[in-house]
């Protein structure tokens, strides 16, 4: 997507996170890795593999209300036939968090039984929370920890302090030191990032993004997109991105002075109603079409 082309992941911002990231593990014990549950591939960070070394991981698919249930049992069986422990999550109603902490603990398993072989019982277990900006760690945080001291930025790529919480007795969760910049060498990683918004809206043109989302549905997608919009599949199939895109405006009555159609607003509505699975619940990346998440 050309538009794509003008936001640089500024190198030097992915050496300070790096370097932050590096100088915390050592208070650490594991890693909980936020992924959207829309996009795991494209929400991984593919150098946060050796930003943790060795350390202990576990993956929390986040957001997972919003996502495709299908494609989000087919993620976790991947995670477990890499040897990953995964959950599915999502902070609005809180379904899935039960696992989160005995997860961790089994990944932990061993160096708890060390520890208490050591007499070290109380020792508490800390795990830095990562993944890139809007994924919803301060969502999960807050949750966790109950005590609304995260705070929720709507604007993706904020940078925020380094901040522990406390999130029961013996459980820690350290926020991600700096901001995980997303990394999109890949055209479809970025295109996928624009559409959950992960990317920030002012530097993309609304229309084109919104018109690319629209083709991308209508292959992946068709009948949820097509009754939302009141369209038919035959009359998309061979529409450009732009063309369905006028003829939602349309459907919607979304008209400008002289009878033309605001494309604009449609953007907008597709983008928002897409966004908020207004629209279903819809899984961008699929296993078979995504290469390793490399964790
Ligand atoms: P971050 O710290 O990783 O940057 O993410 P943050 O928690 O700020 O969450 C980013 C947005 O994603 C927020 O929405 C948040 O409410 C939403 N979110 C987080 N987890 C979930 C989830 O599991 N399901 C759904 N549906 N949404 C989630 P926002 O529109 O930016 O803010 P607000 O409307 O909540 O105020």
């Amino acid at each position: 997507m050309e538009e794509l082309k003008s936001i640089q992941w500024f190198p030097g911002h992915m050496t300070k996170t790096k370097r932050k990231i590096e100088s915390q593990l050592k208070l650490i014990d594991a890693v909980a890795i936020l992924l959207d549950a829309r996009v795991p591939y494209s929400s991984c960070n593919p150098d946060l593999r050796s930003i943790i070394n060795n350390k202990p991981r576990m993956v929390v698919l986040n957001k997972c209300d919003m996502a495709d249930p299908a494609e989000t049992q087919r993620w976790l069986q991947y995670f477990q036939q890499n040897r990953i422990s995964a959950i599915a999550l999502d902070c609005k109603s809180g379904k899935g968090f039960h696992a989160f902490v005995p997860t961790v603990k089994n990944v932990l398993s061993e160096k708890i039984q060390a520890w208490q072989a050591k007499g070290m019982t109380g020792r508490t277990i800390k795990v830095m929370v990562v993944g890139i900006p809007n994924v919803g760690k301060s969502s999960f945080i807050n949750r966790l920890s109950r005590q609304n001291r995260a705070k929720v930025e709507d604007r993706p790529g904020v940078t925020r302090g380094n901040q522990w919480f406390t999130v029961g007795k013996g459980f820690d969760l350290l926020d991600t030191p700096g901001v995980l910049w997303p990394k999109f060498d890949d055209k479809s990683v970025g295109e996928k990032l624009a559409y959950i918004g992960s990317v920030k809206d002012d530097v993309l043109d609304t229309e084109h993004l919104a018109g690319r989302l629209l083709e991308f549905l209508r292959d992946r997608y068709p009948s949820p997109l097509c009754d939302r919009y009141k369209l038919s599949q035959e009359e998309i199939r061979t529409l450009q991105g732009y063309e369905i895109l006028e003829l939602v405006g349309k459907k919607r009555g979304m008209l400008i002075a002289g009878g033309e159609i605001n494309t604009e607003r449609a953007a907008i509505t597709v983008l928002d109603e897409f966004r908020s699975a207004v629209m279903g619940k819809m899984t961008l990346d699929k296993v078979e079409e995504c290469g390793d998440v490399r964790i």
